[in-house]
């Protein structure tokens, strides 16, 4: 009785060490794969950690030779870049060093790094295969008209496109409003942002509510319409335009929106017209679909509807007319 038992107990735990082997081997398997995967994806993310180490984080913390002690220190706001928004943006095959230089590696670093010359946007993509469906080139030309690049010549693309964390979304995202967030917050980056604004200007930047008195229900059309929209030339070539006007081009007439050949189509709802009219054929789903542009809707049973509205209201005035005539 007692040995069965025994025997018993011996067999479950030879079968409960297999599993656990079996367990432990599966999970090993999965950590690799994952490691591989992120190795694919991420394929520096090694090397990078050498700077994000101390840039990805408020503190850094480095040893002191002379004192022969470990010091921690706070790093400066504008230089600290988050590492899951490098992950996720164009960039995250990147290496730091692709455009930084490898002097850096070292710290303190040295004062002449930053004497260095940056690459630029087009030093990478002119005449690249990948990204020759962006018009990189059609963009440059658009931007060194803009009103930005003639009154600062030193403004740069990546003032607006931080390198650390841009991330395509007009052509990605279906969702208007997050387009017009994400957006809208590359130009108040800098607009509402007077230490990013002193880099280039003297003056504090104007206020943006204040500027835009005029318009009524500012919340509402911030919301649902980018600064580009007003602000930047409409053009075939590129799909978001870049050639900034001055302002007194800006457009400042409501019907240019609100109606039925809204300016939109051509500017912050291209991307959607395109794929809506080569998917189905309707040229403005994507008005009805997203956002309600006060009369650029082209619904035909509310143009018959407002039709029959409008004959009934002529019909009233007539009857009373007559009535009127009548009763004299
Ligand atoms: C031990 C911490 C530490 C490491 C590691 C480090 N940095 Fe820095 N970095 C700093 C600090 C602190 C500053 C602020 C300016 C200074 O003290 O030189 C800075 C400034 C910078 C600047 C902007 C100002 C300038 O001097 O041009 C750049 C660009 C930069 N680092 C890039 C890098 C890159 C790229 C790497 C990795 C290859 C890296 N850093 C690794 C601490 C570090
Ligand atoms: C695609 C190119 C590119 C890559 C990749 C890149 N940077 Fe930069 N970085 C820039 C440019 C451009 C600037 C702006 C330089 C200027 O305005 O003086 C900059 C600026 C910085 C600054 C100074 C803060 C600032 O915004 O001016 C730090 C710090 C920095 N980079 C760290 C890093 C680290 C860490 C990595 C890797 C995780 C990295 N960079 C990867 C292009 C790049
Ligand atoms: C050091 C070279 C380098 C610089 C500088 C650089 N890029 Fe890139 N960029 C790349 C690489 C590499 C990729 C990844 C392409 C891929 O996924 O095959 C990329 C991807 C992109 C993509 C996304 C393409 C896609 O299909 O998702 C865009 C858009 C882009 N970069 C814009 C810019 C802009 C704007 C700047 C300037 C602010 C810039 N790049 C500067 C090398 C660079
Ligand atoms: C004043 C701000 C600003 C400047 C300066 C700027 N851009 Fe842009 N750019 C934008 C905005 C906003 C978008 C739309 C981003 C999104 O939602 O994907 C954009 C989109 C792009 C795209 C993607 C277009 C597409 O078809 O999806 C590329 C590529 C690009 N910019 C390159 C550049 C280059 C190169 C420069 C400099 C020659 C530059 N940009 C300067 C604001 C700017
Ligand atoms: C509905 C159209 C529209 C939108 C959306 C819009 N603007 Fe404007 N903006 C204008 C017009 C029109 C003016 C000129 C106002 C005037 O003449 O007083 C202007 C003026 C400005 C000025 C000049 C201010 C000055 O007095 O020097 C700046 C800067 C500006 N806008 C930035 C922005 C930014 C940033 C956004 C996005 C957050 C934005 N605009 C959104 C139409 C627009
Ligand atoms: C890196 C900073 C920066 C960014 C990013 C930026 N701007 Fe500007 N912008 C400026 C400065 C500086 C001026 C000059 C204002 C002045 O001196 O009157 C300016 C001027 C303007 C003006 C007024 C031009 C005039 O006629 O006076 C408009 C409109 C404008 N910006 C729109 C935009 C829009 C739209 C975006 C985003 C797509 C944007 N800006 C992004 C810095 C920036
Ligand atoms: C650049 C395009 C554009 C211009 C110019 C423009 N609007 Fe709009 N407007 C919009 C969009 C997009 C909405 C958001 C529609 C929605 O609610 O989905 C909107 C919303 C509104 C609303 C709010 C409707 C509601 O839902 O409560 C009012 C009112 C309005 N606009 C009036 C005006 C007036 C008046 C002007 C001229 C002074 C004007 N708009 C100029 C694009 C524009």
């Amino acid at each position: 009785m007692h040995t069965i038992v025994k025997m018993k107990s011996i067999q479950m735990n030879i079968a409960f060490s297999i599993l656990m082997i079996f367990g432990l081997f599966a999970v090993s398997q999965t950590v690799k794969a994952q490691e591989a995967q992120k190795q694919k994806t991420f394929p520096n993310a090694t090397d990078n950690h050498r700077c994000f180490k101390c840039h990805g984080h408020k503190f850094f913390s480095f040893f002191n030779d002379v004192t022969e002690q470990k010091v921690i220190k706070r790093m400066n706001p504008y230089y600290v870049i988050d590492s899951s928004e490098f992950y996720r943006s164009n960039h995250r095959v990147l290496e730091c060093t692709d455009c930084h230089d490898g002097g850096y590696l070292k710290f303190p670093h040295n004062g002449q790094l930053q004497m260095q010359p940056m690459p630029t946007c087009l030093d990478c993509h002119d005449g690249d295969d990948v990204t020759a469906k962006f018009h990189f080139n059609e963009i440059k030309k658009e931007f060194d008209a803009s009103v930005h690049k003639k009154m600062y010549s030193n403004f740069q693309c990546s003032m607006c496109h931080d390198p650390h964390k841009y991330l395509v979304t007009a052509r990605r995202d279906k969702n208007i409003k997050k387009i017009v967030i994400y957006d809208n917050e590359m130009c108040l980056s800098c607009h509402s942002d007077i230490v990013n604004y002193k880099v280039l200007s003297d003056s504090a930047p104007k206020n943006i509510t204040v500027a835009h008195d005029w318009l009524p229900n500012q919340i509402i059309h911030f919301q649902n319409v980018r600064c580009l929209d007003c602000h930047a030339k409409v053009q075939n070539d590129s799909m978001v335009d870049h050639q900034i006007l001055p302002k007194a081009s800006a457009v400042h007439n409501c019907v240019k929106c609100h109606s039925k050949n809204t300016i939109l189509m051509a500017s912050l709802y291209k991307f959607q017209s395109k794929k809506n009219r080569s998917e189905n054929g309707f040229l403005n789903a994507t008005i009805l679909n997203n956002s309600y542009v006060i009369s650029a809707n082209r619904n035909t049973i509310l143009n018959k509807a407002s039709l029959i509205i409008f004959g009934l209201i002529l019909l009233i005035i007539i009857i009373h007319t007559i009535l009127r005539i009548i009763s004299k």
